[in-house]
């Protein structure tokens, strides 16, 4: 069980607390800086949650006490309702996450459950990165682990989370999702931290290949097994072996080849076009599709065992319209990439522009993103990214239809969603640059004070959640 300090002035706080969490936590419990301060010395603390006012003390005095330690706890800064400043403070000095008072003691318990998984991510990570330098300089191969795959929103993390678990496994792995979500990333990830990512990563599109060619291209063919095999040619489950073969549009794949995949997974082997000889084969089968296979299965286009045999372990990508926390900083990370190709300054994003991508319903997922910041980032001839220089289609056909919302510069919502939106960009923003205003003030592209006042306006429902 991890441990947890809980600090606050209040009798009556620090024992509701402790009553709600100390089934899922090993409670300490200090009352003021001073025994906050004597237990983490004295015992080993993964989390801190403590009161912002201490009578006399702060709760940021903890705060940096906690942060001095070796390995210092991850960091929940309980402040009152309406103190939200603070709160960006203590988030900016170290703090994971803060929570307002009056307290949801359910709300507590899943945010600190959710410090615990974030952290153990993170400590994982590191360990991997050092894995992937040291690797990198012995193979000259690059290993990104999770790197490349950007989101902080709870369904991405969740994500991340599964894919470090689910990697050293040596199980198939179906990747569901719409097209753009980012399949490919996670099958490469999924190889990355599999534990062998000196091995290859063999890629198939299913989709691309005739039924003929698909099968010799899977499984090779010997000399003259048809008209055109001239040669003997290895398949990509050969070239994979001891590595992962991912197969992509698996949906596509014709029934003929379906069979014989199936066999191979069950027996762990492979047979040439043309040749009755098994090889074995050692290899780790990741698929991906952007159809729903078990639709496939029902309408009786998939077969079931093979269907069963690919979706051991399954992922699903969420839509960007479902993680819309992630689209500042995807935007962000994308603005920096492709102001890095073009040779151009990074430029911020006009709040109009900021609120538009914020408000599309993005149907091309991720893919389209990235395409409307290179496209902004190549029209731009300002200093800031504004609407105009979006590609077109970012208009939703209901707006562009309407000349009288022409002038408007904002999504094609309502006033009504306004509020909602500027504060989901905010919370974004803020996300983005780990509470930092200042950057989060250039990256929304208004002023600081701006920024503040927009703060204050925060309806207390928008303040806690991240
Ligand atoms: N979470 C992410 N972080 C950064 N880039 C992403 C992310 N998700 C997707 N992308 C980028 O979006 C583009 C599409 O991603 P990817 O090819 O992995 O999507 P896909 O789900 O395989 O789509 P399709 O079904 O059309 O093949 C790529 O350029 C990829 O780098
Ligand atoms: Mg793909």
């Amino acid at each position: 069980m991890h441990t947890l300090l809980i600090v606050d002035d209040e009798k009556a706080t620090r024992d509701a607390l402790r009553m709600a969490l100390e089934e899922s936590f090993d409670c300490y419990l200090a009352a003021d800086l001073t025994q906050a301060e004597q237990v983490l010395k004295s015992e080993d603390i993964d989390l801190l949650l403590t009161d912002l006012r201490l009578g006399g003390d702060s709760g940021m005095k903890v705060l940096d006490a906690a942060l001095e330690l070796k390995s210092p706890p991850v960091s929940v800064m309980m402040t009152a309702y309406g103190s939200v400043d603070t709160a960006v403070e203590a988030m900016r000095r170290g703090a994971w996450h803060f929570v307002t008072k009056p307290l949801n003691l359910d709300e507590v318990e899943l945010l600190l459950k959710r410090a615990v998984r974030s952290r153990g991510l993170e400590k994982k990570n590191e360990e991997l990165v050092i894995e992937n330098e040291t690797l990198k300089k012995k193979t000259g191969s690059k290993n990104y682990g999770l790197a490349r795959l950007i989101g902080k929103s709870a369904p991405m993390e969740r994500i991340a989370e599964k894919i470090t678990q689910i990697a050293p496994t040596r199980a198939t792995v179906l990747i569901e999702g719409e097209s753009g979500t980012g399949k490919e990333l996670v099958a490469h990830a999924l190889h990355d931290l599999s534990g062998r990512p000196k091995e290859k990563f063999v890629a198939v599109n299913c989709a691309a290949l005739s039924a003929q060619l698909l099968e010799s291209e899977l499984f090779g063919h010997e000399k003259g097994a048809f008209t055109g095999a001239t040669q003997r040619r290895v398949g990509r489950f050969e070239q994979a072996h001891g590595g992962t073969l991912f197969l992509d549009e698996i949906g596509e794949i014709d029934p003929a080849t379906q069979v014989k995949l199936l066999r191979s997974l069950s027996e762990r082997t492979i047979e040439r076009v043309g040749s009755n000889n098994p090889v074995e084969i050692d290899v780790r089968v990741v698929t991906a599709t952007n159809k729903h296979l078990a639709d496939l299965v029902e309408k009786g286009d998939f077969r079931e065992d093979l269907y069963f045999r690919l979706n051991v372990l399954s992922v699903k990508m969420p839509p960007l319209r479902d993680r819309r926390e992630d689209i500042v900083l995807l935007a962000s990370n994308f603005l920096e990439e492709f102001a890095r190709e073009n040779n151009r300054p990074i430029k911020p994003l006009s709040d109009a522009a900021l609120t538009r991508l914020l408000s599309y319903s993005w149907p091309g997922n991720v893919r389209e993103l990235r395409t409307a910041i290179e496209h902004a980032v190549v029209m731009s001839n300002q200093d800031t990214l504004d609407l105009f220089h979006l590609p077109d289609f970012l208009d939703e056909p209901k707006r562009a239809a309407d000349p009288q919302s022409e002038k408007n510069t904002l999504a094609p919502m309502d006033e009504f969603n306004l509020h909602a939106q500027e504060q989901r960009a905010i919370r974004g923003a803020l996300a983005a640059t780990g509470g930092n205003r200042t950057k989060a003030a250039i990256l929304l592209g208004i002023s600081r004070r701006t920024l503040q006042r927009k703060l204050q306006d925060a309806p207390p429902t928008e303040r806690h959640t991240s």
